[in-house]
């Protein structure tokens, strides 16, 4: 296509969705760049989807790249999730660990193209804008970043009314009341009447889970192995990281596991409603947790919960490439080389139960721990206890006293 001399190109990070593609006529109209360049990256939200981004594209005219970074997803983000435990009030961080990554593609291809400006389609309400900009800004800090959602301020009906007189194609999917973010490692559903805290969630919500009525009336059982803090197996059977994640998610899915329905504090202040299912993260966490409390020692475990809690939060804020995170990362990868082993988990009813553990760096010893045994000697508990809590019964005598 013959863009003509001069023009302004821009990068455009397009889901195909609403935001996005209404976003394609006004990067034109009204801020004077010629060149849209769309980029939709992969990271397993549903093929459907990335088909009508696709062809939104073309009928759109822009120069469109789809990117497939599934499995660089699941190596670089779900697996360090993984062994962080990574978790922020409740939810398996999911939408906010693959927004870093959309928007280092972005970058990527912003870079090679040498484009002048970066847009993106997020209202100015939401977490998504903070972690899409900051690599953005930490890797092309130079570059003009363009919110045309956030900056006009437009509610989703002058949105669809705008997006009618330009000719945007409205999908489907636009015109209901969900609104939904996918990827390999969770769904998270917002909007509509979910808004309301005391609103049951509707069954119809759902896609990935079972409700009680249909899921199996019998348990399965299932088997994880981990090598230093990541999935290699299921079931015994070794697999790439991409696939093990996906046949978790169908097969725990099948028993619904994996939904949660939270208030969650976003960064902006608000409190809002939200609904996840994600029966692989749900799986493979409490497993990870189990392994973890087998092999890592008291003080280890709860230190651990610290920097777990902290690293949740930066990632969760998308501060991917922050300097504490580095360091968090440091302390975890050192606790994770003895995070190898097996764990046995019952799934039923919405409930993965983990029903056994194993591995060669387990710190139990059933000799000692054992009703059976002498190998501890119990007498020597004797002194140990005289002792346990003599500052509380210092200050229970004082208190008498003084008080
Ligand atoms: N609250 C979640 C987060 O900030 C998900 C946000 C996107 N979800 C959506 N349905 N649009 O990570």
């Amino acid at each position: 296509m013959d863009w003509g001399v001069p023009v302004k190109k821009i990068v455009l990070v397009y889901s195909g969705g609403l935001d996005t593609s209404v976003c394609i006529p006004m990067v034109r109209e009204d801020y004077g760049y010629d060149h849209v360049i769309t980029v939709t990256v992969d990271v397993g939200q549903p093929a459907e989807d990335i088909r009508q981004a696709e062809a939104k594209a073309r009928a759109l005219g822009t120069e469109h790249y789809t990117v497939d970074a599934k499995d660089e997803f699941v190596r670089d983000y779900i697996f360090p999730s993984i062994r962080a435990n990574g978790d922020y009030m409740g939810y398996p961080i999911s939408t906010s660990i693959a927004r870093p990554l959309i928007g280092l593609k972005a970058v990527e291809i912003a870079k090679r193209l040498k484009a002048d400006a970066f847009c993106h389609g997020c209202t100015g309400k939401g977490n998504d804008q903070f972690r899409i900009e900051f690599p953005m800004r930490a890797f092309c800090p130079e570059m003009p970043i363009i919110a045309p959602m956030r900056e006009k301020n437009l509610t989703r009906s002058e949105e669809i009314e705008y997006a009618k007189q330009k000719g945007v194609p409205i999908s489907q999917s636009v015109e209901k009341i969900w609104s939904i973010d996918e990827n390999i490692w969770g769904r998270s559903i917002e909007g509509g009447r979910l808004e309301e805290p005391d609103f049951a969630p509707p069954e119809e919500i759902f896609q990935w889970t079972k409700g009680h009525d249909a899921s199996p009336n019998t348990p399965r059982r299932i088997s994880i192995t981990f090598e230093d803090g990541v999935p290699v197996a299921l079931d015994d059977e070794r697999m790439g990281g991409l696939a093990l994640v996906q046949r978790v998610n169908a097969i725990a899915g099948e028993y619904g596991v994996g939904r949660i329905d939270i208030m969650e504090d976003r960064m902006l202040g608000l409190k809002v409603r939200e609904n996840y299912e994600c029966p692989a993260a749900v799986t493979l966490l409490t497993a990870h947790r189990a392994l973890e409390a087998l092999v890592l020692t008291r003080p280890e475990l709860d230190m651990k919960a610290i920097v777990d809690r902290k690293w949740s939060e930066l990632a969760y804020q998308g501060l991917w490439f922050d300097p504490l995170k580095e360091d968090l990362d440091a302390f975890i990868a050192a606790t994770q080389r003895r995070v190898t082993g097996t764990v046995f988990l019952e799934l039923f009813k919405g409930h993965a139960k983990v029903i056994g553990r194993r591995s060669p760096w387990a710190l139990y010893s059933e000799d000692l721990a054992s009703f059976d045994s002498k190998s501890f000697d119990q007498r020597e508990a004797v002194g140990m206890v005289k002792n346990h809590g003599m500052q509380s019964r210092m200050y229970l005598q004082l208190k008498s006293k003084l008080a």
